[in-house]
């Protein structure tokens, strides 16, 4: 990135003053004390009302082109409703999200069905990123090679709630690996692979930034972090606390976390 010049630079991304307000229905309001809890035990289900959470909060900064993000921060801190922000899934509260291109949401918890067997899933995962049948065809067997999954056996012929956790997190970074990506962001999905699937995962999030895609990674591994991105996010109660180089905002984060 470097050496091209500043504005050459494409921006793909854009979060300007976001706000992300969740809105929890029939929640109960009140305080969290335990003479509070006694009193909605004793009055049994009076002051439902509507609960706001403000997970995000004033969040700004640009990505571009090319460019591999680490977002990082304790849990609960907003990285994942950031992610839903920008892929269209949340409205913002106050403030935009810009993007440009269409934005790939692939999280722990991507839609693919349990009952239907890995090769369904891999047709419906690859229809539902707008890829044709053709394309899918094409990128079939690559797709399940990639994945591992046959490495043990037939599995891909078997439905996938037959598969453990880390097969299925493997299956479906593997649909959403398949199609070269505007936007491409991962929510912790290498966390559940093994090593060994975990170092084939982050050459291909390599290959997807040199598409000139750009790439968000959420995870709590700060060793993938530091193996695939370049600059990195740092959220904290919904607010963004750095942005800048890897190393730098690492350093500051591992300080933070030693506490
Ligand atoms: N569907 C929801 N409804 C209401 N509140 C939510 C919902 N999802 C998340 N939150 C709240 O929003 C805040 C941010 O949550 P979020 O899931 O974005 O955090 P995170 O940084 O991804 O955490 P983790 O590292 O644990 O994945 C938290 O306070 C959480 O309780
Ligand atoms: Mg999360």
């Amino acid at each position: 990135m470097a050496e091209q010049r500043e504005d050459a630079r494409v921006p793909t991304v854009i979060a300007d003053g976001l706000h992300i307000v969740y809105r929890v229905n029939g929640a109960r309001k009140g305080k969290g004390s335990a003479t509070a809890a006694l009193s909605r035990i004793v009055r049994r289900g009076e002051e439902r009302g509507v609960r706001e959470v403000h997970a995000v909060r004033g969040v700004s900064f640009t990505a571009y082109k090319g460019e591999a993000i680490g977002l990082i921060g304790s849990n609960g801190s907003g990285k994942s409703t950031l992610l839903r922000a920008i892929a269209g899934l949340l409205p913002a509260e106050r403030g935009r999200v810009y993007t440009n291109g269409q934005p790939s949401l692939l999280g722990v918890n991507a839609a693919l069905m349990n009952d239907l067997t890995g090769e369904r899933n891999v047709i419906l995962g690859g229809l539902a990123m707008g890829m044709s049948r053709e394309q899918i065809r094409e990128r079939y067997q690559e797709i399940v090679d990639f994945s591992g999954i046959n490495e043990k056996g037939d599995f891909i012929s078997l439905p996938m709630r037959t598969y453990s956790s880390g097969m299925a997190a493997r299956l479906r970074f593997s649909i959403a690996a398949a199609k070269d990506h505007d936007v491409l962001m991962i929510d912790e999905a290498l966390a559940t692979g093994d090593k060994k699937f975990q170092r084939r995962s982050e050459a291909r999030i390599r290959e997807l930034r040199q598409q000139a895609g750009t790439v968000f990674l959420v995870s709590h591994n700060n060793k993938s972090i530091r193996d695939t991105c370049d600059r990195v996010l740092w959220l904290e109660h919904g607010e963004l606390r750095m942005d800048g180089p890897t190393e730098e905002v690492l350093k500051e984060y591992e300080k933070f976390t030693a506490k």
